[in-house]
């Protein structure tokens, strides 16, 4: 399927999704969160796929939700349209694993959007923000909720309140992103560490996500007990079988997703 603001591409077990509307910086306008939801949604989907890599241009991963569709906006017209509810919650909700490749600018709703993906893998010229407040708004794609379980409350609230940016340095050793590496290696970062999720038995990586974002919705106890199952339960799998046979004939296993 083509995309207007999308350009879609597969190598192996790995889809790798850019962002593509460059003269905008890759604002994140009603089309293009609309087909990043359908993307998501056939990817989902498709068999082959075990890992997906959200990306951008170089210039910018995304400067945001797009102001200029914004600016005329209403409180019953976004209720109506369930803005940043409808399609952008598509990201958070995809069930396999998915890795932001973020360089230049992720501001507002591209910060937010590189955040609901599993990890974050930065560029060293990225720059993130949420400067909503330059606006006369606030983050409203869960920027004050995600930033604040990522970063802690003295930096979300410096960020969302200064509205200022940081750049990849600071946002690795606040622990915004996983990595931080030169701007010329991020795909090849990024592809090697999609590369080895894909690998992987794929129920058993979608319930190890679900697993630790489990952490962020439930107390400790509930949340120990669930990994507990879950861990227990992968000892129906074939996967389990033939993980643990690999490593003691010495061999490189070979997961068949059951
Ligand atoms: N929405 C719509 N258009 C945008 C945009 C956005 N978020 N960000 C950039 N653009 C457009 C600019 O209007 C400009 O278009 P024209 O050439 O037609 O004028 C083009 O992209 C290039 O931008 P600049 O000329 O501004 O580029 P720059 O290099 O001088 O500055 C920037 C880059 C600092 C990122 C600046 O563009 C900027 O501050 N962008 C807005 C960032 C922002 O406020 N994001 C939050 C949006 S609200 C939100 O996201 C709400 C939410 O919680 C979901």
């Amino acid at each position: 399927m083509a995309y207007n603001t999308l350009e879609v591409t597969k190598e192996g077990g790995v889809c790798i999704i850019k962002l593509n509307r460059p003269k905008a910086l890759n604002a994140l306008c009603n089309e293009l969160t609309m087909e990043l939801a359908q993307a998501l949604a056939k990817l989902e989907a498709d068999d082959k796929i075990g890992c997906v890599i959200l990306t951008g241009s170089e210039k910018a991963f995304a400067a945001g939700a797009d102001i200029k569709e914004l600016q005329e906006g209403t409180f019953l017209g976004m209720y109506e349209h369930d803005v940043f509810g409808l399609y952008w919650e598509a990201v958070a909700r995809f069930r396999k694993p998915i890795i932001a490749a973020v360089a230049g600018y992720a501001l507002g709703g591209g910060c937010e959007i590189a955040m609901m993906c599993d990890f974050i893998i930065a560029a060293d010229n990225a720059k993130f923000g949420q400067p909503e407040i330059n606006l006369g708004v606030m983050p409203g794609a869960g920027g004050t909720q995600r930033l604040t379980r990522a970063v802690g409350k003295a930096k979300a609230m410096d960020m969302c309140l200064t509205g200022r940016m940081m750049k990849a340095p600071e946002a690795h050793a606040c622990g915004l992103v996983s990595r931080v590496v030169a701007l010329d290696e991020l795909m090849e970062t990024a592809m090697d560490a999609a590369g080895k999720i894909a690998h992987q038995s794929r129920p058993i990586a979608m319930m190890t996500k679900e697993a630790v974002n489990t952490a962020f919705e439930t107390t400790l106890t509930q949340g120990i007990h669930f990994e507990r199952r879950l861990f227990q339960s992968m000892f129906s799998t074939e996967d389990q079988k033939e993980g643990m046979a690999a490593f003691a004939e010495k061999r490189t296993p070979h997961f068949t997703h059951k």
